[in-house]
């Protein structure tokens, strides 16, 4: 692992999960280009660091982001086109081409308040998990602009038209309970037990397959834009593809743990993988 020291961003990696935190809490982790910068560097670094398997994007203080830095992103560089640019590709780059696109599973931990350009990670992630008591708001309409950069879009993809509209229209916040009942996040849970929820579905994430999840990750984003025929033909050749270098070999063991082993049954649990040790066991056999 190389060091990831950064001023606004810290990353620290425990059992396999990357822990990448927005670190400007006296600002309520408002993004400013500096920000944008270091999560982008961050995140392209840990794709491919071997000890981080599953990848949770938070924020220091209590908060997750106030979204965008309506000082250091907005207001200072609305003279300087050129650094404005700089900025805004590298908050999409990080925001959106990097974590849509993740090669590792990547889950959103909200606490505190989730504004305005905050969505753009919070929907970008693979899973998100809240506290009840975290506060939601799309509040660019209350500062005469609309939800820029790709949020009018993934909240309009991630929820329901009526939820879409209502909240973007009128910035009304909302809780971390109300983001579940929507779709914004997958659930809530009391903020005590945020951080031990999301250890637990990272855990779960890791027992998985990383070639197969991987697969099914792209193919259920990338199916939302096909007709069926489209779909049909890519599933059939991303079904073949999962196969090509799967090191877990996860057809076959899957079946054979299933059927001669009798050692696993698929609806509740992943077959084992070479790492663990009562699958270890089982390879010799
Ligand atoms: N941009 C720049 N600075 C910010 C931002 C932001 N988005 N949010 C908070 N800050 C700064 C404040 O200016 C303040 O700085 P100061 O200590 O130098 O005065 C500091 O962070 C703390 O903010 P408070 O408002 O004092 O903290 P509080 O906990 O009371 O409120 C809240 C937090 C609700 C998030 C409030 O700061 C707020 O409404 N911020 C604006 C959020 C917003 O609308 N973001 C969307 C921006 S548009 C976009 O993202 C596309």
């Amino acid at each position: 692992m190389g060091t990831y020291d950064y001023k606004n961003v810290k990353v620290e990696i425990r059992d396999g999960i990357a822990w990448v935190i927005l670190n400007r809490p006296e600002k309520r982790n408002a993004m400013s280009p500096k920000l944008h910068f270091e999560m982008d560097d961050a995140l392209e670094r840990l794709e491919f660091d071997d000890e981080a398997k599953v990848i949770v994007i938070t924020g220091a203080g209590g908060n997750f982001s106030a979204g965008q830095d309506l000082k250091e992103f907005f207001r200072e560089l609305d003279t300087n086109p050129s650094a404005r640019r700089k900025a805004a590709q590298a908050a999409n780059r990080w925001r959106w081409e990097r974590l849509y696109n993740y090669d590792k599973p990547t889950i959103a931990m909200i606490h505190g308040y989730c504004v305005g350009g905050a969505f753009m990670q919070l929907l970008a992630t693979d899973f998100a998990v809240a506290a009840e008591d975290a506060t939601f708001s799309l509040s660019e309409v209350n500062w005469g602009i609309l939800p820029g950069a790709l949020v009018a879009k993934v909240v309009a993809d991630a929820v329901l038209p009526r939820h879409a509209l209502y909240y973007a229209c009128l910035g009304e916040p909302f809780d971390g309970k109300e983001a579940a009942r929507i779709g914004m996040v997958n659930f809530a849970v009391p903020l005590a037990k945020l951080e031990q929820a999301t250890t637990e579905l990272a855990h779960k994430l890791m027992k998985k397959s990383p070639n197969t999840l991987r697969a099914t990750k792209q193919a259920v984003r990338h199916v939302r834009n096909m007709d069926f025929g489209q779909a049909y033909d890519y599933l059939m050749e991303k079904s073949k593809a999962i196969k090509l270098g799967d090191r877990e070999d996860s057809y076959n063991t899957g079946l054979r743990q299933f059927l001669d082993e009798k050692s696993y049954k698929p609806t509740y649990e992943p077959f084992r993988l070479r790492g663990d040790k009562a699958g270890a066991s089982a390879e010799k056999k």
